[in-house]
């Protein structure tokens, strides 16, 4: 079976290093990849959002399954276009990758099916003041504004005063993030301990993956700007079974039913963002229409179970029908390393050594992002550049062997958080 991976990402290097191990995988192709991808599989260099470019290669290539892991494609309709040509594709339609592409859109739909989330109203550019009245409506600060539209990973701004609100409401029906903030949620400030979750969907079927725990802020202790993530851990000790069982039957379920009531059959993995507390139970933060980058990197070392069948499953449908993926492993955690000033300009050129040492460790895995090839040398090009990803009998034990990896890695210019992990070890 061939397959094609769409994105550049360590999320993108986490399926394509776990597809590589499925029997029945003969041939997989990135689209544009990374240098870690190229070392498994072939490289073509179109970039993720050239829609058109992507529908060509898939047609001269006919792979058997296309793998879409960014949402700007998603959002852009490429699953809907490569259907459109009888290619099999997991991850959902432009009209149901609206659940992540339209914040306005995915709080109306969990108001429409009951599914609990945080008490919200939607403004648009002519609303200033109705949005400002709207923040007395709260105790209090901190509030929660979101850009309607994809902002990069930017655009969920939390005041903690009613004037910088004020100032950000302004600026963001202002145009701060272009089109995404010309309409704008502003929603009630949750409490509580935040997951992740993921479920397979073919459309009418959802079942549960795994949970993992991301660590969004820059700095130890969870202090600075937010990043698109430093490091994660599967399982999310939060997320046990019975809370899964709740996260399925509260939020996945009703989901999937009502998407496919409204003629969005949703197809592909349904990530969930979740605040948990004693009072409310799991409620839903965020939609994300495809896997988590860096909760992707800790899901896929952990699955000892092929899980192409269910992919293909996602894309073709017979979901209901499928072995489940049920021997997942030891935990697995991991720490990402980023070029120095990230989420700034981050520090781009300088050599990364001893990459094959540390992959060699017992239980590493190292995956790349922003790298990139120079000679015979990988250089860091981006901001995240790699996940360094590690599975062992007990979650302290995978933390240590991620950091002996980290600390084998020679990169002057990289850093990474020291903490991750800290709230599951502290649970104990
Ligand atoms: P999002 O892009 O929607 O994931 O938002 C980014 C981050 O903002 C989330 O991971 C949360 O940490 C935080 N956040 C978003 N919405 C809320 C909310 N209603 N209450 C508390 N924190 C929130
Ligand atoms: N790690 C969070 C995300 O992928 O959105």
């Amino acid at each position: 079976m061939k397959i094609l991976i769409v994105g550049s990402g360590g999320r993108e290097h986490a399926i394509a290093w776990r597809l590589k191990q499925s029997p029945r995988v003969t041939e997989i192709m990135a689209a544009p990849g990374n240098p870690g991808i190229a070392e498994i599989a072939i490289c073509v260099p179109i970039a993720a959002d050239n829609i058109e470019g992507l529908v060509e290669l898939a047609r001269s290539e006919r792979p058997n399954l296309v793998i879409i892991g960014p949402e700007v494609p998603l959002v852009m309709g490429l699953a809907d276009k490569l259907r459109a040509i009888d290619i099999p594709v997991f991850g959902p339609s432009a009209r149901s990758a609206m659940l992540e592409g339209s914040k306005g859109f995915s709080k109306d739909f969990m108001a429409k099916y009951n599914i609990p989330t945080a008490r919200y109203r939607r403004f648009t550019a002519d609303q200033a003041a109705e949005a400002k009245a709207y923040l007395d409506t709260f105790d209090g600060p901190p509030y929660v504004l979101k850009a309607d539209g994809l902002a990069a990973g930017k655009g969920v701004v939390i005041p903690e005063t009613k004037a910088e609100a004020e100032t950000e409401i302004d600026a963001m029906l202002g145009g701060k993030f272009g089109s995404a903030s010309a309409s704008l949620v502003i929603e009630e400030f949750m409490h509580g301990e935040e997951a992740s979750f993921f479920a397979l969907c073919d459309g009418e079927t959802a079942v549960a993956l795994a949970g993992a725990q991301d660590h969004k802020r820059v700095g130890d202790g969870d202090t600075g700007p937010n990043t698109g993530g430093m490091g994660a851990y599967s399982p999310a000790p939060i997320l046990d079974a019975a809370m899964q069982k709740r996260v399925m039957d509260e939020i996945v379920t009703p989901t999937i039913d009502g998407m496919k009531k409204d003629g969005r059959p949703y197809r592909g993995v349904l990530f969930v963002g979740l605040m948990i507390d004693e009072t409310h139970g799991p409620r839903v933060v965020e939609y994300n229409v495809r896997f988590g980058d860096p909760e992707c990197q800790v899901i896929m070392t952990r699955l000892k179970d092929d899980p192409l069948p269910q992919f293909l499953a996602c894309a073709i449908g017979g979901l209901a029908g499928c072995a489940r993926l049920e021997r997942v492993s030891d935990p697995a955690v991991c720490v990402v390393m980023a070029g120095a000033g990230y989420p700034g300009e981050p520090k781009k050129g300088g050599v990364i050594g001893n990459l094959d040492e540390a992959n060699k460790l017992p239980g590493v895995t190292v995956f790349h992002a922003g790298t990139a090839r120079q000679g015979d040398d990988i250089i860091a090009n981006g901001g995240r550049v790699l996940t360094v990803t590690a599975t062992a009998p007990t979650l302290q034990d995978a933390v240590t062997r991620a950091y002996q990896a980290v600390d084998t890695i020679n990169w002057p210019d990289g850093f990474c958080r020291r903490d991750i992990a800290w709230r599951a070890l502290k649970r104990g």
